[in-house]
């Protein structure tokens, strides 16, 4: 039977394995996230400290809910010093705010998770995203803000409830550490706990300060060290872009990551009537316009596309047809390293509009790109593009 002078057998197992658990995430995130990732070794090593960091992080919210839907069925035993007014209260509010971020903490990490695109993953087999939860990264940015400052008001009230149970310990020489212990002997009858309602509106009150102090000192934001997106000069040809996407896909950590960039110009020649040679295409890409999920910078950054040195790619190929499909057989140059490519795709024209749609894959070392990642596991080396463009002809005579 629950008592009101000790904490029941379930309720000590609650808390010293949550205890023990928030006592490894803690320095797991802080390690991670301090984790150099310059070379293959140094990221998979990030990785998996931050795999480890949500896995546990994860088990000690389902172990918190529990933990909680437990104590809302429990009568715990009431202060040892009910005259200490203040010292209760500011117990009491303690206790509130580490219940509330045993909730609050990991979730946050896990919704920043599941925004973000290209990450460490969850050890675990139900899958890496949250329902009603979009892969955006202004989201994860608020997310991983909260996840910051949420971590940061717990890591304050942990360090306040442990100096509190070690002053009762050992300054004040009562039981208050001792019957949260297994065995904690004979305890005093002091009575059921007596909550006092101020408490819980305080620590929730706390965390909207901390929510409120995250948003106005700008750590909700991500902030992106903007790369330079290259103008590209303006282009008229046989065929005219009214609307496509060229986009690639990377695989890091066994996902894949997809991104798009958003300018590029098209010059396109194209004559369904000729046999042989039917066209010619060249296509400008501003790299900076690159936007691959969270990791979107490193992408950018000088060990792989290096968009400040070198603002744009090109493709140039000739159109030859290819059985029932087409093909552009050119090449494509990165960062001044030009390497044959061909490009199968398919065509549907209706009148003046042409629709295409092609894709083929690319080997990043091909182009030097993250050369210190020669692991395949953190970052394939197969990168795939895939390419669509809606496009109309130019009239020549308008009527
Ligand atoms: C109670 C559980 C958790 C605690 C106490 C916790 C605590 C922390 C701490 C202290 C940091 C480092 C912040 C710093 O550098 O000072 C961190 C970072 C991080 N945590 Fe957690 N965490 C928990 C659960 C989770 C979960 C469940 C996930 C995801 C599934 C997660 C994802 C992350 C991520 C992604 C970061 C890096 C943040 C960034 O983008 O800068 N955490 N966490
Ligand atoms: C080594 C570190 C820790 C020590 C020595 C410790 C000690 C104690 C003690 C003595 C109590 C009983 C207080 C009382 O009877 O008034 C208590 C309660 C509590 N502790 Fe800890 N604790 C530790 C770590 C943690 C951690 C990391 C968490 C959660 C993040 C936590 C959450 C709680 C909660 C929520 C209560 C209130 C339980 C209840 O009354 O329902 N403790 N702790």
């Amino acid at each position: 039977m629950p008592s009101a002078t000790r904490y029941s057998m379930i309720t000590k197992m609650f808390h010293w394995l949550t205890a023990l658990l928030i006592l490894v995430i803690i320095p797991l995130g802080v390690v991670a996230n301090q984790l150099p990732y310059d070379t293959s070794e140094q990221l998979a090593r990030k990785a998996t400290v931050f795999s480890l960091h949500k896995t546990l992080g994860v088990a000690v919210f389902f172990v918190a809910l529990l933990r909680i839907l437990w104590a809302l069925t429990q009568t715990k035993p009431g202060t040892l010093h009910p005259e200490r007014k203040i010292e209760t209260f500011l117990a009491e509010v303690v206790h509130w705010v580490l219940y509330i971020s045993l909730v609050a903490v990991p979730l946050t990490g896990w919704i920043e998770h599941a925004a973000s695109s290209g990450f460490a993953p969850i050890w675990w087999p139900y899958g890496q995203n949250l329902p009603l939860i979009p892969k955006s990264e202004s989201l994860a940015g608020v997310f991983a803000g909260l996840h910051w400052i949420f971590g940061k008001l717990m890591v304050a009230s942990i360090l306040l409830h442990i100096a509190g149970a070690l002053k009762h310990h050992i300054i004040d020489k009562d039981v208050t550490l001792v019957r949260m212990w297994f065995k904690s002997g004979s305890v005093p009858d002091v009575g059921p706990h007596v909550a006092k309602k101020g408490a819980p509106i305080t620590a929730a009150l706390a965390f909207v300060a901390a929510a409120g102090g995250a948003v106005a000192l700008g750590l909700t934001q991500r902030h992106d060290d903007a790369v330079a997106v290259a103008d590209l000069a303006e282009v008229t040809s046989d065929w005219t872009v009214q609307d496509g996407s060229i986009a690639i896909t990377i695989t890091q950590f066994g996902s894949e990551v997809t991104g798009t960039f958003a300018d590029w110009t098209s010059q396109i020649s194209f004559d369904p009537a000729t046999a042989d040679i039917m066209g010619s295409v060249e296509t400008v890409i501003a790299i900076g316009s690159l936007s691959l999920g969270s990791v979107t910078s490193e992408a950018l950054g000088v060990d792989y596309f290096d968009a400040q040195t070198h603002p744009t790619a090109t493709f140039s190929a000739e159109i030859q047809p290819d059985g029932t499909q087409f093909i552009a057989d050119g090449t494509l140059t990165i960062k001044d390293v030009t390497v044959p490519v061909q490009m199968p795709f398919t065509l549907t024209l209706e009148g003046e509009t042409a629709q295409m749609s092609g894709g083929l894959t690319l080997d990043r070392l091909d182009f030097g790109m993250g050369e210190t990642q020669n692991d395949e596991s953190t970052l394939a080396f197969a990168v795939d593009v895939a390419v669509t463009v809606l496009a109309t002809r130019a009239s020549e005579t308008s009527e």
